[in-house]
Protein backbone atom coordinates (compact mmCIF):
# COMPACT_ATOMS: atom_id res chain seq x y z
CA UNK A 1 0.00 0.00 0.00
CA UNK A 2 1.11 3.35 -0.64
CA UNK A 3 0.61 6.22 1.31
CA UNK A 4 -3.44 6.63 1.72
CA UNK A 5 -4.88 8.93 3.44
CA UNK A 6 -8.32 8.46 4.89
CA UNK A 7 -10.59 11.12 5.39
CA UNK A 8 -13.77 10.12 7.38
CA UNK A 9 -16.53 12.52 9.10
CA UNK A 10 -20.02 13.03 8.95
CA UNK A 11 -22.18 15.07 6.19
CA UNK A 12 -20.93 18.11 5.10
CA UNK A 13 -18.00 18.25 7.71
CA UNK A 14 -15.64 19.59 5.47
CA UNK A 15 -13.83 16.43 4.90
CA UNK A 16 -14.36 16.67 0.91
CA UNK A 17 -12.68 19.67 0.97
CA UNK A 18 -9.59 18.98 2.67
CA UNK A 19 -9.18 15.64 1.29
CA UNK A 20 -9.01 17.62 -2.28
CA UNK A 21 -7.14 20.03 -0.93
CA UNK A 22 -4.58 17.28 0.57
CA UNK A 23 -4.99 15.55 -3.45
CA UNK A 24 -3.59 18.68 -4.87
CA UNK A 25 -0.81 19.24 -1.95
CA UNK A 26 0.67 15.44 -2.81
CA UNK A 27 -0.24 14.71 -6.38
CA UNK A 28 -2.54 12.18 -5.67
CA UNK A 29 -6.01 10.92 -6.67
CA UNK A 30 -9.11 11.23 -4.63
CA UNK A 31 -11.64 9.42 -4.12
CA UNK A 32 -15.16 10.65 -2.63
CA UNK A 33 -16.52 7.72 -1.63
CA UNK A 34 -19.61 9.23 -1.15
CA UNK A 35 -20.43 9.92 -4.77
CA UNK A 36 -20.41 5.60 -4.91
CA UNK A 37 -23.59 5.69 -3.09
CA UNK A 38 -24.81 8.75 -4.24
CA UNK A 39 -24.40 7.64 -7.72
CA UNK A 40 -26.45 4.00 -6.76
CA UNK A 41 -29.50 6.26 -4.96
CA UNK A 42 -29.91 8.32 -7.79
CA UNK A 43 -30.06 4.98 -10.13
CA UNK A 44 -32.60 3.25 -8.51
CA UNK A 45 -34.30 6.61 -8.47
CA UNK A 46 -34.18 6.82 -12.22
CA UNK A 47 -35.33 3.26 -12.88
CA UNK A 48 -38.47 3.81 -11.05
CA UNK A 49 -37.33 1.25 -7.93
CA UNK A 50 -38.28 1.84 -4.34
CA UNK A 51 -34.78 2.79 -2.37
CA UNK A 52 -36.00 0.63 0.68
CA UNK A 53 -35.51 -2.42 -2.05
CA UNK A 54 -32.36 -3.71 -1.59
CA UNK A 55 -32.43 -5.85 -4.49
CA UNK A 56 -32.89 -3.03 -6.59
CA UNK A 57 -30.13 -1.39 -4.54
CA UNK A 58 -27.85 -4.06 -4.73
CA UNK A 59 -28.39 -4.06 -8.94
CA UNK A 60 -27.92 -0.60 -9.15
CA UNK A 61 -24.25 -1.14 -7.44
CA UNK A 62 -23.42 -4.37 -9.50
CA UNK A 63 -23.70 -2.13 -12.54
CA UNK A 64 -22.49 1.01 -11.31
CA UNK A 65 -19.92 3.15 -14.13
CA UNK A 66 -17.37 5.16 -12.67
CA UNK A 67 -18.53 8.01 -15.48
CA UNK A 68 -21.83 7.93 -13.30
CA UNK A 69 -20.26 9.42 -10.63
CA UNK A 70 -18.93 12.93 -12.62
CA UNK A 71 -22.95 13.25 -13.37
CA UNK A 72 -24.37 16.54 -11.55
CA UNK A 73 -27.18 14.65 -10.42
CA UNK A 74 -24.67 12.77 -8.07
CA UNK A 75 -24.80 16.08 -5.99
CA UNK A 76 -28.49 17.35 -5.37
CA UNK A 77 -29.62 16.72 -1.96
CA UNK A 78 -32.10 14.14 -3.37
CA UNK A 79 -28.91 12.26 -4.21
CA UNK A 80 -27.51 12.15 -0.56
CA UNK A 81 -30.80 11.06 0.44
CA UNK A 82 -30.85 8.80 -1.46
CA UNK A 83 -27.38 7.53 -0.94
CA UNK A 84 -27.76 6.96 2.90
CA UNK A 85 -30.45 4.73 2.16
CA UNK A 86 -28.98 2.08 0.09
CA UNK A 87 -25.81 2.72 2.21
CA UNK A 88 -27.45 0.63 4.88
CA UNK A 89 -27.61 -2.28 2.94
CA UNK A 90 -24.79 -4.56 3.69
CA UNK A 91 -24.98 -6.01 -0.35
CA UNK A 92 -24.69 -2.65 -1.32
CA UNK A 93 -21.01 -1.90 0.88
CA UNK A 94 -19.86 -5.55 -0.63
CA UNK A 95 -20.43 -4.27 -3.88
CA UNK A 96 -18.62 -0.96 -3.79
CA UNK A 97 -15.51 -2.42 -1.79
CA UNK A 98 -13.57 -3.56 -5.00
CA UNK A 99 -13.65 -0.42 -6.87
CA UNK A 100 -12.86 1.67 -2.96
CA UNK A 101 -9.84 -1.18 -2.44
CA UNK A 102 -8.58 -0.78 -6.19
CA UNK A 103 -8.60 2.82 -5.71
CA UNK A 104 -6.27 2.48 -2.27
CA UNK A 105 -3.79 0.17 -3.66
CA UNK A 106 -2.62 2.80 -6.24
CA UNK A 107 1.00 4.23 -5.91
CA UNK A 108 2.11 6.31 -4.65
CA UNK A 109 -0.35 6.94 -3.05
CA UNK A 110 -4.52 7.82 -2.38
CA UNK A 111 -7.02 9.89 -0.59
CA UNK A 112 -10.44 8.72 0.01
CA UNK A 113 -13.30 9.95 1.71
CA UNK A 114 -15.95 8.60 3.15
CA UNK A 115 -17.31 7.16 6.55
CA UNK A 116 -15.79 3.86 6.97
CA UNK A 117 -12.06 4.17 4.92
CA UNK A 118 -10.18 4.35 8.07
CA UNK A 119 -11.95 1.46 9.63
CA UNK A 120 -13.28 -0.49 6.52
CA UNK A 121 -11.68 -0.05 3.57
CA UNK A 122 -8.13 1.10 4.00
CA UNK A 123 -7.05 -0.31 8.59
CA UNK A 124 -3.87 -0.03 7.39
CA UNK A 125 -4.27 3.94 6.05
CA UNK A 126 -0.60 5.44 7.72
CA UNK A 127 -2.97 9.03 7.59
CA UNK A 128 -6.42 8.74 9.17
CA UNK A 129 -8.58 12.00 10.14
CA UNK A 130 -11.85 12.09 11.43
CA UNK A 131 -13.56 15.62 10.32
CA UNK A 132 -16.57 16.88 11.89
CA UNK A 133 -18.67 19.64 13.24
CA UNK A 134 -21.71 20.66 14.81
CA UNK A 135 -24.95 20.00 12.83
CA UNK A 136 -25.71 23.79 12.71
CA UNK A 137 -22.09 24.33 11.41
CA UNK A 138 -22.44 21.62 8.56
CA UNK A 139 -26.31 22.58 7.54
CA UNK A 140 -25.23 26.34 7.40
CA UNK A 141 -21.91 24.62 4.87
CA UNK A 142 -24.34 21.97 3.13
CA UNK A 143 -26.87 24.59 2.47
CA UNK A 144 -24.99 27.34 1.12
CA UNK A 145 -23.18 24.81 -1.25
CA UNK A 146 -27.22 23.50 -2.51
CA UNK A 147 -28.12 26.88 -3.06
CA UNK A 148 -24.72 27.79 -4.55
CA UNK A 149 -25.80 24.99 -7.38
CA UNK A 150 -29.03 26.69 -8.01
CA UNK A 151 -31.42 24.32 -5.22
CA UNK A 152 -33.98 26.41 -3.56
CA UNK A 153 -33.74 24.62 -0.15
CA UNK A 154 -34.12 26.23 3.18
CA UNK A 155 -31.71 25.71 5.91
CA UNK A 156 -33.94 24.03 8.64
CA UNK A 157 -34.78 21.95 5.97
CA UNK A 158 -30.74 21.14 5.61
CA UNK A 159 -30.48 20.93 9.40
CA UNK A 160 -33.65 18.00 9.73
CA UNK A 161 -31.52 16.31 6.78
CA UNK A 162 -28.08 16.44 8.63
CA UNK A 163 -29.73 14.97 11.92
CA UNK A 164 -31.45 12.64 9.98
CA UNK A 165 -28.64 11.26 7.81
CA UNK A 166 -26.79 11.23 11.36
CA UNK A 167 -28.89 8.89 12.88
CA UNK A 168 -28.94 6.70 10.12
CA UNK A 169 -25.78 6.71 8.81
CA UNK A 170 -24.58 5.72 12.49
CA UNK A 171 -27.71 3.22 13.23
CA UNK A 172 -26.54 0.59 10.93
CA UNK A 173 -24.95 -2.92 12.25
CA UNK A 174 -21.10 -2.06 10.55
CA UNK A 175 -21.48 1.61 12.27
CA UNK A 176 -19.56 2.96 9.63
CA UNK A 177 -19.66 6.25 11.50
CA UNK A 178 -17.43 5.48 13.72
CA UNK A 179 -13.94 7.19 14.33
CA UNK A 180 -11.17 4.14 13.73
CA UNK A 181 -8.90 4.17 16.79
CA UNK A 182 -6.27 5.76 15.48
CA UNK A 183 -7.68 8.54 13.49
CA UNK A 184 -6.66 11.79 14.37
CA UNK A 185 -10.15 13.94 15.60
CA UNK A 186 -10.69 17.64 13.18
CA UNK A 187 -13.34 19.89 14.50
CA UNK A 188 -13.56 22.24 12.41
CA UNK A 189 -16.55 23.95 13.94
CA UNK A 190 -14.92 27.38 14.55
CA UNK A 191 -12.28 27.10 11.73
CA UNK A 192 -12.02 28.92 8.25
CA UNK A 193 -11.38 26.36 5.08
CA UNK A 194 -8.05 27.35 5.20
CA UNK A 195 -6.86 26.64 8.91
CA UNK A 196 -9.10 23.39 8.48
CA UNK A 197 -6.75 22.64 5.82
CA UNK A 198 -3.31 23.55 7.55
CA UNK A 199 -4.83 21.56 10.99
CA UNK A 200 -5.06 18.81 8.56
CA UNK A 201 -1.91 19.10 6.84
CA UNK A 202 0.02 18.97 10.04
CA UNK A 203 -2.17 15.79 11.15
CA UNK A 204 -0.74 14.14 7.86
CA UNK A 205 2.47 15.57 7.74
CA UNK A 206 3.47 14.30 11.23
CA UNK A 207 1.57 10.88 10.08
CA UNK A 208 4.01 10.71 6.70
CA UNK A 209 7.17 11.47 9.41
CA UNK A 210 5.99 8.09 11.22
CA UNK A 211 5.46 6.20 7.82
CA UNK A 212 9.05 6.99 6.71
CA UNK A 213 10.53 6.54 9.63
CA UNK A 214 8.67 2.90 9.98
CA UNK A 215 9.61 2.09 5.92
CA UNK A 216 13.40 2.82 6.74
O1 LIG B 1 -20.56 12.21 2.22
P1 LIG B 1 -21.84 12.18 1.39
O2 LIG B 1 -22.88 13.17 1.84
O3 LIG B 1 -21.59 12.28 -0.06
O4 LIG B 1 -22.44 10.70 1.65
C1 LIG B 1 -23.71 10.32 1.19
C2 LIG B 1 -24.18 9.10 1.96
O5 LIG B 1 -23.42 7.96 1.57
C3 LIG B 1 -24.04 9.18 3.47
O6 LIG B 1 -25.24 9.56 4.09
C4 LIG B 1 -23.65 7.79 3.90
C5 LIG B 1 -23.14 7.13 2.68
N1 LIG B 1 -21.71 6.82 2.70
C6 LIG B 1 -21.32 5.66 3.32
O7 LIG B 1 -22.16 4.97 3.90
N2 LIG B 1 -20.01 5.29 3.31
C7 LIG B 1 -19.08 6.05 2.70
N3 LIG B 1 -17.80 5.66 2.69
C8 LIG B 1 -19.47 7.26 2.07
C9 LIG B 1 -20.80 7.62 2.10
Amino acid sequence: MGFVIAVDGPAASGKGTIAVKLGALYGYPVLDSGLLYRAVGVKVLERGQDLGDPAAALAAAATLDPAELERPEVRTRRAGEAASRVAVYPAVRDALRDFQLDFAAREPGAVIDGRDIGTVIAPHAPAKLYVTATPETRAQRRWKQLTGQGEAVSFEDILADIRVRDERDSARADSPMTMAADAVLLDTTEMTIDAAFDAARRIVETARSRWETARG
